[in-house]
């Protein structure tokens, strides 16, 4: 059954802008990006939001509803109690281009700094095969969709901005698990993670894991195990002894 939805959407660009307010007609079923097209389509034209997927796989519908980051494609308003106000507001840590739609350029900054896959040579005999557990812990890495709305709700950028040069953050702790997890890499991004990444400033709030729409355990799964390694290289008493010697 329909019903009239009551909505305020963030409207303005990155010198200033307020909420608006819509009551706009819904179906049962539909989601908070079905409601924002009906407003693009009837009443503001020019309502920029950014999305293409519409089926929570693209990363692009990022949005903050009633202050919580979520994919816009994803939010059943049946998660609303009816008649109450869906309130849709653009990602606070990113700057605004216009209305919902905010620059996330600096997410694609950050992943240039982290060093590319580096598999050994294949071996000669083609032998090797990977564990199981092994490939199961890269998937749960690989299901990441880059919608960056851990970026968006942690702290460390969230509140300090300046923190944005010596911060990777969370979907980035991510990347740097896989990769020094896999078994076939060379590289050794310890060093990177702590001194580049800035992976101590993370104190594990794991506000990050709460927002992740592909249910990745961020925090237990790739920044503890993470920190861990880290330590243990900066901690181990023959890197510390090596780091003396040779003045690393
Ligand atoms: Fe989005 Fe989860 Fe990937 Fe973060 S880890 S960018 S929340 S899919
Ligand atoms: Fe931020 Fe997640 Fe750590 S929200 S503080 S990266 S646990
Ligand atoms: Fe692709 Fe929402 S439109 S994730």
């Amino acid at each position: 059954m329909g019903y009239d939805l009551h909505m305020k959407v963030w409207r303005g660009d990155a010198t200033g802008g307020d909420l608006v307010e819509y009551t706009v007609p819904v179906e049962e079923g539909e989601v908070v990006l079905d409601a924002l097209h009906r407003i693009q389509a009837t009443q503001s034209g020019d309502l920029a939001v950014r999305w293409n997927c519409k089926a929570g796989k693209c990363g692009s519908c990022s949005t903050e509803i009633n202050g919580r980051p979520r994919l816009a494609c994803m939010t059943r308003l049946s998660t609303f109690e009816e008649g109450e106000t869906v309130t849709v507001t653009p990602l606070r840590t990113f700057p605004v281009v216009r209305d919902l739609v905010t620059d996330v350029s600096y997410n694609y900054k950050v992943a240039e700094t982290v060093p590319p896959f580096a598999p050994e040579p294949r071996p000669a005999d083609g032998q090797y095969r990977m564990q199981q557990v092994d490939v199961e812990r890269g998937q749960e890495f690989r299901k990441c969709i880059e919608c960056f709305l851990c970026q968006d709700v942690c702290h460390v950028i969230r509140d300090h901005e300046e923190n944005k040069q010596s911060f990777s953050g969370p979907r980035f702790f991510l990347r740097y698990a896989e990769l020094e997890m896999h078994p076939l890499d060379t590289n050794d991004r310890r060093a990177l993670a702590r001194e580049q990444a800035g992976i101590g400033l993370c104190n594990i709030t794991k506000c990050c894991t709460e927002v992740c729409p592909e249910g990745i355990h961020i925090t237990d799964n790739a920044i503890i195990p993470m920190k861990e390694r880290v330590v243990d290289r900066s901690f181990d008493p023959v890197t510390w002894l090596g780091r003396k010697i040779f003045r690393r």
